[in-house]
């Protein structure tokens, strides 16, 4: 092995900026995707009550906070990112009370609780665009929403070339109530998910009201979808995006759509309505932007406080890549005040227990299925996740776990496609699996129907029959599974501070990562041929060590103390 020369191990010690004592700069949250945690009612769907339920699982593994996924009503065309009543629960996950009941569970239990915030786009059934439909062009109805004539001598051409984010155009054009074709309007996403016009300040103060209302019932912050996608540019003009581009955006360097500046006054609005509130309420934004330093952008001091870092969830497994990203990521956030916010796994991308092990290029979003060529051998992937996610809840700053993860669950790959619901398989005519494949209901049982996940066996997505093995009360019971590396990780982390601690670079050659944070020394071995454990104490192991020596795909912390 060679010594690496690399620029990153000159900077001494990188700071996660803990300059305040908030409890988001260095928490540990826990994404719950509702719909497929645990159902509590036997309807093959999870819900709140479902979660209620567990809370006690999510203590017992050590998260400070959750995260919940849309729970609102919603026509559920886009597994809820389709709002039709920002302020009230979906029968299919129960009601408001059970919101409450939650809610005031966590709290004591200490776990704090964050919800999804869906302002780019409403459902079709929200009231307001039932009225504006209703409306006519020019309306202050329409006006909520961005309605444009359509090009062409009759204006049966889509006002621009725009491609929705789920494939298939981004217009679709309505039909007036004397059945004449109309207007057009604009959806990133789903026909189903028209876009809100944010320079309208009707609807810049909606969202102020849906803000109150949930900080009003206690809510510790949240997670805004599509932070990144709110405003458009002036004129709307062409683009059409780079085949290989994920999704959500992120590789280009400028898009009509994604990171215009003005949308920076909507969040500096925003944290004046959240700094009215106590307890250090919180904005996570989801935004898919080129670099970091550009998402950085949406953590200054008076926007959002976590921005996930999707540029580390994207980052292969390649040592020098990683301690790259990872001393770039303890530049840019610090030098705006802001931690970063760490992930690996979410509901919008492959598993990072297949996707560390793809031997072939896959964009976010477009996810794997049966026919998806360069597929993941399971060991190697769970292997490397273990590995992945030591390391990166040994680094300073906040991070992300998304339900599952902590069982070491795979992307589900052969769901038939008669099962399939996301609406990138449709728009697409199933080019792009989507991502259905890391949707798919937990394990809670190994010998229940459906694996504990419902009383009777139901589940909205079939679960790989050999899941039995995932199962939380298989795992509870073995000292060597993913469940248990989980809580010792977190248990160590928390005691020794590593969240609010900073990062010191040690040389161990090109393949491995190496670091010291406070007096824990953590060492990754991405390489091919084992290396030497450091002296000390083994407090944490991704895989079992041999004679002192740290195989391959392995991350071990060790304490000097
Ligand atoms: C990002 C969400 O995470 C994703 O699941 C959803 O489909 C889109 N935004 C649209 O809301």
């Amino acid at each position: 092995m060679t010594s690496p020369a690399t620029s990153d191990l000159d900077d001494a010690a990188l700071s996660p900026s803990t300059t305040g004592a908030e409890w988001w700069r260095s928490a540990v949250i826990y994404q719950i995707y509702p719909r497929s945690f645990a159902d509590s009612n036997g309807d093959g769907l999870g819900d709140l009550p479902g979660i209620t339920a567990h809370l006690d699982d999510l203590d017992a593994l050590g998260v400070d906070a959750v995260w919940l996924s849309p729970f609102y009503r919603s026509p559920q065309k886009d597994a809820g990112y389709d709002v039709a009543d920002y302020c009230d629960v979906d029968p299919l996950f129960g009601t408001l009370a059970d919101f409450d009941d939650l809610l005031a569970a966590a709290h004591a239990r200490g776990i704090r609780l964050i919800v999804d915030l869906v302002p780019n786009h409403s459902s079709d059934q929200h009231a307001w665009f039932q009225a504006a439909l209703a409306a006519a062009p020019g309306s202050p109805e329409r006006g909520r929403y961005m309605f444009r004539d359509g090009r062409g001598e009759n204006g049966e051409l889509p006002p621009n070339n725009w491609e929705s984010v789920f494939g298939g155009p981004a217009w679709t054009r309505v039909t007036d109530p004397d059945g004449a074709p109309g207007q057009w309007y604009l959806h990133l996403f789903d026909t189903s998910q028209p876009d809100f016009d944010w320079s309208n300040p009707e609807v810049q103060g909606e969202f102020r009201r849906i803000l109150r209302f949930w900080l009003d019932r206690g809510v510790d912050g949240f997670r805004v979808d599509v932070a990144h996608g709110l405003v458009k540019e002036d004129g709307l003009p062409d683009y059409v995006p780079p085949a290989d581009a994920g999704s959500m955006g992120g590789g280009e360097t400028s898009v009509p759509y994604w990171g215009q500046p003005e949308v920076h006054e909507i969040y500096r609005d925003w944290n004046t309505v959240l700094a009215e509130y106590d307890g250090d309420r919180a904005l996570c934004a989801e935004a898919w932007l080129p670099t970091i330093e550009k998402t950085a952008l949406w953590v200054r001091h008076d926007e959002m406080h976590q921005a996930f870092n999707f540029e580390y969830l994207e980052t292969e497994w390649d040592a020098a890549r990683l301690r790259a990203v990872i001393s770039e990521s303890l530049r840019a956030y610090p030098a705006v005040g802001a931690p970063s916010t760490w992930v690996l796994s979410n509901h919008d991308v492959v598993r990072h227990a297949s996707r560390l092990a793809l031997t072939a290029e896959n964009p976010q979003g477009h996810g794997i299925g049966p026919d998806s060529p360069g597929k993941p051998v399971p060991e190697l992937g769970l292997r490397r996740a273990r590995a992945a996610t030591a390391l990166m809840l040994a680094l300073p700053g906040s991070a992300y776990l998304y339900q599952g993860e902590e069982l070491g669950l795979p992307e589900a790959i052969d769901i038939p496609d008669a099962a399939r619901q996301d609406p990138t398989w449709f728009r697409t005519r199933g080019e792009r699996y989507g991502r259905d494949g890391c949707r798919v209901p937990l394990p809670w049982d190994a010998d229940a129907p459906a694996f504990g996940f419902s009383p009777t066996g139901r589940s909205w997505l079939p679960q790989p029959a050999d899941w039995g093995s995932f199962a939380r009360s298989a795992e509870a019971a073995d000292p060597t599974s993913t469940l248990a590396l989980y809580r010792t990780l977190l248990a160590q982390r928390r005691a020794r501070g590593l969240g609010t601690g900073s990062l010191e670079w040690i040389d161990a050659g090109d393949d491995v990562i190496a670091f010291r944070n406070g007096n824990v020394t953590v060492v990754a071995n991405l390489g091919a041929v084992a290396v030497a454990v450091p002296s000390g104490r083994v407090l944490a192991a991704s895989a079992p060590l041999g004679d002192g020596m740290l195989p391959p795909d392995t991350t071990v912390w060790v304490a000097s103390d």
